[in-house]
């Protein structure tokens, strides 16, 4: 498989692996992490993806490594039903590199690039609704408002006006159409960035809930975790770094007990879930981003469980235009 791993030894070193330990790698992808983890002796590990073209990759692992690795096909919002259904409580380790794999982007088939002619698919899961299914059913106002919230596309209501204005004509169904009708719509390409790449993130992000995901998994990792057990996370975008960077900062500060006076309130004796041992953000090298130029907007963050209790649920990111109110067409 066409998947060159991403900062690997910086994830694996943030894992800190050693015997005995029970490890999940959400984002099983090409298995480039599973591979490496496995490399340490007497390491179970479960692997996740929601993707069910990767499960060669992992039948093939499965053969290498019997009876020290599994997989599931599955969103890893579900950790906990993974774990339960595999007879785990708690693990020591959680890996995630979010975001697409280089087989997803690079199969036009698959529809994620608007450089590869292909259905405007977009599904990570291959079922559901599709970008075809948005596209042409959302209202124009909640595409406007999607590309500018998942995209940051300072140009998101003309759009979605073009795309109103098209599919009254006829329904846009491959991503060379709606490639085409953007650069119309915002202008050719300047420079070396294409005009449609920030619909397409947006349309991305949308149909595959990433940020939703990410949310549910944050907050499932932090009750599965043993303590000391190592949340880690690559992320490529900045709207999904920016989730894990507030979560493991809300998470690893002990709320302020306030002056004498302020009431012990419930809030108040909460503390930190995680230790932020690794403050600072790392980023892949100078030669790794020689090498795979794909690695360049990696962001990894990790943090360590402490003993104390799961903080309660707070929402950690608004509601989306509701995405079951479509309905899957293509
Ligand atoms: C960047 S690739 C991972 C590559 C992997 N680390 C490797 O070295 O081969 C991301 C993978 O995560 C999967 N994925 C993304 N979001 C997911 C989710 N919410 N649940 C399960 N799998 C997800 C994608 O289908 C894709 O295969």
């Amino acid at each position: 498989m066409n998947h060159i791993p991403v900062m690997l030894e910086e994830a694996i070193a943030a894992l800190s692996l050693s015997d005995g330990k029970l490890l999940v790698d959400c984002t099983f992808g090409a298995g480039g992490y599973s591979r490496e983890i496995l490399k340490s002796p007497n390491v179970q590990l479960l692997g996740l993806d929601r993707d069910p073209s990767v499960k060669e990759a992992a039948d093939e692992l499965l053969q290498e490594r019997p009876g020290r690795f599994a997989f599931r096909q599955i969103a890893f919002s579900a950790l906990e039903q993974a774990l339960q259904d595999h007879g785990w409580g708690k693990v020591d380790g959680i890996v995630l590199d979010v975001g697409v794999s280089s087989m997803q982007i690079d199969q036009g088939i698959r529809g994620f690039s608007f450089m590869r002619e292909g259905p405007l698919d977009m599904r990570m899961s291959q079922s559901g609704v599709s970008a075809a299914d948005v596209v042409n059913q959302l209202p124009e106002k909640e595409l406007s408002w999607i590309f500018k919230i998942l995209g940051e596309e300072k140009r998101s209501r003309r759009a979605a006006e073009a795309i109103g204005a098209r599919r009254e004509i006829k329904p846009i169904t491959s991503t060379a159409q709606l490639a085409e009708l953007l650069e119309q719509a915002l202008g050719p390409k300047k420079g070396r960035i294409h005009p449609a790449t920030k619909v397409f993130q947006a349309l991305r992000i949308y149909v595959n809930d990433e940020l939703g995901e990410l949310s549910r998994l944050l907050l499932a990792a932090e009750r599965v975790l043993s303590p000391d057990g190592r949340l880690v996370v690559v992320a490529f975008h900045s709207l999904e770094d920016r989730l894990v960077k507030n979560f493991l900062r809300l998470r690893s500060e002990a709320p302020s007990l306030g002056s004498r006076h302020t009431p012990v309130t419930e809030v108040s004796v909460f503390q930190p879930s995680f230790d932020l041992q690794q403050r600072k953000v790392l980023m892949p090298s100078a030669s790794e981003v020689a090498e795979n130029p794909r690695s360049r907007s990696a962001r990894l963050r990790w943090a360590s469980r402490t003993k104390a209790p799961a903080m309660p649920v707070v929402p950690v990111f608004p509601q989306m235009a509701d995405i079951t109110q479509l309905e899957a067409r293509s």
